[in-house]
């Protein structure tokens, strides 16, 4: 039976509210008692499963970090059906963020542009939200602080309750993301102390300095890269005036720095940027990514989106007789 899917409804509604208000009425539903695993519509297939710096996933299917930044709703999102969910960023203090506006949506262009500049509850709020809620999926939490004090003691709080950790060495609101001598010394502190894989997020705005902090990273002993956060961009709608890109005009773009960083590197890449197809997922894997993240694609497409891309890629492996992993030379 096809599952259904609510989003078709819910999506005029969502999309005629300001960016923010529709985000948390999402996340409102989200708490709600329903049935995800029909909603997402994942389906559960060997193939689709992916090992990754030790951990298996059930699909190469992973949220991108910044949608539930709070980690409240990553049980019903994993029911979604994402192989795994990554939940932040979270720094060791609270932040309450930019002012607003600080998301402004694209519907035409399927993109949005966000300065939220960071706001979560901090690393002890999180880290007691992620020890008394179950996990539904492979949980990994993006932590971004700059001083490596910080950094190390939010990683103290958080890692013990994390499948993985994501270094946001990207934000576009964080200069310091972008010096690589810096991400090297975070790195290799987070990898010292972690006891499970870290990778790194890199930066979209150029492939240089992409280049450049993966193979920081890598130096730092990151199991794998996350490839890549928004691309900084001037808008006048936002308060800040600036903020990332995300969304469809990454698409074309992110394959190609996949597979430069892959060569690079040869550290895991997990592709983020304007998924929101099974083609695109494809297009990723095909690069040599080893699993796809998304997030901007969820707003547009709704969370049956999931499923979709799921299907897709089973579809295009019995063409080939291929399993995701054989696919992605995992
Ligand atoms: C509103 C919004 C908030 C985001 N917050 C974060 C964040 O806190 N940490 C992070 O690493 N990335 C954050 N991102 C970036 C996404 O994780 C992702 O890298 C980027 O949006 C590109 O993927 P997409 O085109 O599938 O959205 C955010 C993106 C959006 C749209």
């Amino acid at each position: 039976m096809r599952p259904m899917d609510p989003y078709a409804a819910v999506r005029p509604l969502l999309l005629a509210l300001d960016p923010e208000t529709a985000h948390a009425v999402a996340r409102t539903l989200l708490g709600l008692p329903l049935d995800w695993g029909r909603v997402g519509g994942v389906p559960d297939d060997p193939r689709l499963e992916v090992a990754v710096a030790g951990l298996r996933l059930r699909n190469p299917i992973g949220l991108a970090a910044g949608f539930d930044k709070d980690c409240s709703r990553l049980g019903p999102l994993g029911r979604l059906g994402f192989g795994y969910v990554v939940g932040g960023t979270v720094t060791r203090s609270p932040r309450v963020g930019n002012p607003r506006p600080r998301v402004v949506r694209d519907r035409r262009r399927r993109a949005l542009v966000n300065a939220m500049g960071l706001p979560n509850p901090g690393a002890a709020a999180v880290a007691e939200r992620l020890a008394s809620t179950p996990a539904t999926t492979s949980r990994w939490v993006s932590l971004a602080d700059e001083a490596l004090e910080d950094a190390v003691a939010a990683l103290g709080l958080v890692a013990p309750h994390a499948d993985a950790i994501e270094l946001n060495a990207s934000s576009p609101n964080a200069g310091w993301a972008h010096r690589a001598a810096h991400v090297e010394a975070l790195t290799r502190a987070f990898v010292a102390r972690a006891r499970r894989p870290v990778f790194v997020k890199l930066p979209a705005g150029d492939a240089a300095t992409a280049l450049a902090i993966a193979e920081a990273a890598a130096a730092g002993g990151a199991a794998g890269l996350t490839c890549a956060n928004t691309v900084p961009v001037a808008h006048p709608r936002l308060a800040t005036g600036r903020g990332g890109l995300s969304g469809a005009p990454l698409a074309h773009r992110t394959p190609d720095l996949v597979a430069a960083v892959r060569e690079r590197t040869g550290l895991p890449v997990h592709a983020c940027g304007g998924i929101a197809s099974a083609a695109e997922a494809l297009a990723c894997l095909e690069a040599g990514a080893a699993t796809i993240q998304l997030y901007t694609g969820l707003v547009f497409e709704g969370p049956g989106l999931v499923g979709r891309i799921a299907r897709g890629l089973l579809a295009e492996l019995d063409a080939r007789g291929v399993s995701v992993a054989q696919l992605a030379g995992t």
